[in-house]
């Protein structure tokens, strides 16, 4: 088993290695990929940093290629860079720009590809399958390049998208990883948890990434961490945020608009329901909710003061509001 999980690893180093060749070295790499990349603002060295890639666009290029350099057909399909059916062969990632995806350590895992036109009919983003490799929920775009800034600032700032984390480093921001795609998970939490306790959630300033920052708070308190959330402005990421900004006014913009979970909750929240008696006392037990996650208890007492004074209600009540919710728990 551990020789099978080997022989994905090296599959998959040699599939990063041939979409980076293919995209800094053939014509139909260089006039689409790599200007898609350089029209996006990536300078060539972040696209080497990142091992960026281009597949093709044809129907077996690249599983052809790897065929002929020994790697076996098992592999391929295993690790879903090649799709077998009616023992016909294709490339997954046809026609997309590459995404490797690593590990902690270096290796990569898996990939994200991205179709080059957004129309309907395919999916803007397609991402490697779940194989002995490439476990979705434990992974985070980025860890490796990030771990040691991630130490060092103390702060783990998490995107959703491939884009958002490339575009702060280029910016100059390096502690930085994204879930990618899938919802964010404990273990996914866990491995930053190991270099920092400090998340500060940064999501797309639209109604999914809402959902996604709110989803993803108590994830974090239930770890003892200490949760911060920015939002951008509407119609914008990360990336697009960090394209147009200066790496002073981006630092600045996270200084002025990064939030304690609890003023996040209670900003986006409290401010839409404060008139409403009926939908304030859910957005109050709401809050109490993510408040008794946390396993600390004075930090539990800390927010519950300040869940009063924001929410204009005694302390009294919410701390036994809380203390039905622990009871709950056990
Ligand atoms: N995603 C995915 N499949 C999709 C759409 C999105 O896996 N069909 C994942 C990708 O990891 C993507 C992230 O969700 O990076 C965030 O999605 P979105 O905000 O739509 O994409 P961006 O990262 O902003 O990508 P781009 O700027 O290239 O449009
Ligand atoms: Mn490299
Ligand atoms: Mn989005
Ligand atoms: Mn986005
Ligand atoms: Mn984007």
């Amino acid at each position: 088993k551990a020789d099978e999980r080997e022989s994905l690893y090296l599959v998959s180093e040699f599939a990063s290695k041939y979409f980076q060749n293919i995209l800094q070295k053939t014509d139909q790499g260089k006039s689409i990929g790599l200007s898609y990349f350089k029209e996006r603002g990536f300078t060539e060295e972040t696209i080497k940093k990142f091992d960026l890639g281009y597949s093709l666009d044809e129907w077996q290029a690249f599983t052809d290629e790897a065929l002929k350099k020994g790697y076996k057909l098992e592999y391929l399909e295993k690790t879903g860079l090649t799709i077998v059916k009616d023992e016909k062969r294709f490339d997954r990632f046809k026609g997309r720009v590459m995404f490797p995806i690593k590990s902690m350590s270096g290796r990569v895992l898996g990939f994200g590809g991205r179709i080059l036109i957004t129309d309907k009919k395919a999916a803007k983003y397609l991402n490697s399958p779940e194989s002995d490799i490439y476990h979705k929920s434990k992974v985070l775009y980025g860890i490796y390049d990030a771990k040691q800034s991630i130490a060092k600032e103390d702060n783990c700032y998490l995107v959703e998208g491939y884009t958002d984390v490339i575009q702060f480093h280029q910016t100059g921001i390096k502690n930085v990883v994204s879930s990618s795609g899938t919802a964010l998970t404990s273990e996914q939490i866990r491995l930053i948890n190991r270099l920092t306790k400090n998340i500060t959630v940064l999501f797309d300033g639209d109604a999914a990434g809402m959902r996604a920052s709110l989803r993803g708070i108590d994830l974090i308190l239930e770890q003892g961490m200490n949760v911060r959330v920015c939002t951008f402005p509407e119609g914008e990421d990360p990336d697009s945020f960090a394209r147009q900004n200066t790496l002073e006014e981006l630092h600045d913009y996270l200084a002025e608009n990064a939030k304690d979970f609890i003023q996040f909750k209670a900003s986006v929240l409290y401010e839409e329901s404060k008139n409403d008696p009926i939908r304030k006392a859910e957005t109050i037990r709401d809050i109490v909710n993510s408040i008794s996650k946390i396993p600390d208890r004075i930090k539990k007492e800390v927010y519950i003061q300040e869940c009063a004074r924001i929410m204009d209600i005694s302390e009294s009540v919410l701390f036994s509001t809380l203390a039905q919710m622990d009871k709950k728990e056990l």
